[in-house]
């Protein structure tokens, strides 16, 4: 039996190490459960039943990739790409995740937003941006006249990192072409890259968000058609060195003008 004391110390080490979500009551070896032994659970809000592959994590990036550019290909709908996603199983984060994490905002619009990926609050809630860098990040676009009613919102990676660590090169990788299908359909005349990794996914190169911010480039969609993008910090790197605010509300008065001048309906802001 082990006494309080021992389990308190034990519940620290755990948050410490960056635990902060109980996925399951025992441990499983993922390398050879059955889908009849899965204690994996979705919470009851979950919209969706994931089917558990113990292939998953083993099917190399290439083949992830290309199983990935085949299934987003075949969608024609966000709904179907929705759909494409859920079977997707060249990805392991979906397998510690809670929800699939697709999209918010408007579909129609013709601003569209792209971000990392899904932290605590939005695995929970199965909604993009909705924690404490994403509420920042509404403030910010609020006031330049931007709400979830006149923009559309993703991420690069739409399940939950485990310990809202940093995406792999590999995930980014096998995620890539449904982001880029992601595109396709809602065919926005705007991108806005939030953050480093939106950034680097799907501008390449060597620059990083520091080089790259504050400016807007001309971007062929996978499809071909032809946006406006630019990239701006991430509202998580916001909360933690505020001193670069200055940075992100040089670059939103920027958006707002483009924005404007393009005859996009904006909401009031400030
Ligand atoms: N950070 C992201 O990049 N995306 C989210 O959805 C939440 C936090």
């Amino acid at each position: 039996m082990i006494d309080s004391q021992t389990l308190k110390t034990l519940l620290s080490f755990y948050r410490d190490a960056g635990v902060d979500e109980v996925i399951s009551s025992r441990p499983h070896n993922r390398f050879c459960e059955v889908e009849d032994t899965l204690d994996l659970a979705p919470a009851a809000s979950a919209p969706e039943k994931r089917i558990p592959s113990p292939i998953a994590p083993l099917i190399s990036p290439k083949v992830a990739h290309e199983t990935a550019y085949v299934a987003a290909r075949s969608a024609q709908t966000l709904a179907e790409l929705k759909g494409a996603l859920l079977a997707f199983e060249g990805c392991a984060l979906k397998y510690t995740a809670t929800n699939l994490v697709f999209g918010d905002g408007n579909p129609k619009a013709r601003v569209m937003l792209i971000g990392e990926a899904p932290g605590a609050d939005e695995d929970r809630q199965g909604f993009p941006f909705v924690g404490q860098s994403g509420q920042l990040l509404d403030k910010s676009l609020a006031a330049i006249g931007l709400t979830r009613q006149n923009f559309y919102i993703t991420n690069i990676i739409p399940w939950r990192p485990p310990g809202n660590r940093q995406p792999t090169p590999a995930e980014s990788e096998a995620c890539l072409p449904f982001v880029q299908r992601h595109i396709d359909l809602v065919s926005p005349d705007f991108l806005v890259l939030v953050g480093g990794t939106a950034t680097k996914t799907l501008l390449g190169g060597r620059e990083g968000i520091v080089r790259l911010r504050g400016s807007w480039k001309d971007y062929t969609s996978e499809g071909g058609k032809k946006m406006k993008v630019i990239a701006i910090f991430h509202p998580a790197y916001l909360l933690r060195s505020p001193g670069q605010k200055r940075e992100v509300w040089l670059d939103l008065i920027k958006i707002k003008h483009t924005l404007r001048e393009a005859g996009v309906e904006l909401g009031q802001g400030l």
